[in-house]
């Protein structure tokens, strides 16, 4: 694709692996200055050192999203250092794999202060600079929150993960709707299962292996599967979507057997 996102300024939660790592790579690749927030400082100036080797503008900065409190103070200091902000990739995300019977009150909070409370409030924080700094006037403000198809399918033993995920999948559409007149584009993406570190110890196991064939195409998909959608969601095409569910899981989540 052609640099669509020349001169903005993207900020990308969980960006320290996995798919957070992936979104910054193509949000650098497209021209953006990308801020890779992460708990593993490490692994986030690892990623922005490497940006930064092929041209990228790039920062790194450590933010959990779980300490709401944090997150606005964070995104001030990207904006002061990179430039107006108008593009958030909400990607940070937890598991939370339990049975509802056996699930801890600690596993259930833990699961829902990192997918809802840090999404929620990271779109807020992000939003209010966005109207402050006449990036959402212009029409370019961008938000993607990472759904799943976990937010509309029944998987046993997710309870606490379905449930934060549906939760982000309305969130999106309600925030996209207080904001759409106003200029930011808020909408979702709800892959389908990618070996990342969030299920990678799964995929080996008796259990893993079995919902794998049971997949209409008996395999997992590939981070890249994403990206035209991630791209759409981000540029210039996405002043007409608001508050989309774009489900992306190569059939995962179809019906039927076989
Ligand atoms: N892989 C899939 O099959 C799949 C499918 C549907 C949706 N998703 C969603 O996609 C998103 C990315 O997941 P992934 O597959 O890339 O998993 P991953 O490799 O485990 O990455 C998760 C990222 O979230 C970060 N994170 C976790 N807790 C955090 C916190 N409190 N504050 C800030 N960052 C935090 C992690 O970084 P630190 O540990 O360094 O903080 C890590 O970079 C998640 O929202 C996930 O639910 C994934």
């Amino acid at each position: 694709m052609a640099q669509t996102l020349e001169g903005q300024v993207a900020i990308v939660t969980g960006a320290s692996g996995g798919l957070g790592a992936h979104f910054a790579r193509l949000l650098a690749g497209e021209g953006a200055a990308v801020a890779v927030t992460a708990r593993r400082l490490d692994k986030v100036e690892a990623l922005a050192g490497e940006l930064a080797g092929q041209g990228h503008k790039a920062m790194a900065m450590r933010l959990d999203v779980s300490d709401a409190q944090s997150i606005a103070p964070a995104f001030d200091e990207i904006e002061a250092a990179l430039g107006p902000v108008s593009i958030l990739i909400n990607n940070a995300g937890v598991g939370g794999e339990g049975m509802a019977l056996d699930l801890s009150v600690e596993a259930f909070d833990s699961t829902f202060d990192v997918n809802v409370r840090g999404t929620y409030f990271a779109a807020q924080a992000a939003a209010r600079l966005m109207f402050a700094s006449g990036v959402a006037e212009r029409g370019i403000g961008r938000i993607v929150n990472l759904a799943s198809i976990a937010s509309e399918t029944v998987l046993p033993g997710l309870s606490a993960y379905c449930g934060s995920k549906a939760a982000v999948a309305m969130l999106t559409k309600v925030m996209a709707r207080e904001w759409a007149r106003r200029g930011i584009a808020v909408n979702a993406l709800a892959p389908g299962y990618i070996e990342t570190g969030i299920n990678d110890f799964w995929w080996p196991t008796e259990g893993g292996q079995k919902q794998l064939k049971g997949f209409p195409r008996r395999r997992l998909m590939q981070e890249t599967d994403l990206d035209a959608a991630f791209q759409m969601l981000v540029g210039p095409s996405a002043s007409a979507i608001a508050g989309s569910l774009i489900v992306i899981d190569d059939g995962q989540s179809l019906p039927g057997g076989g």
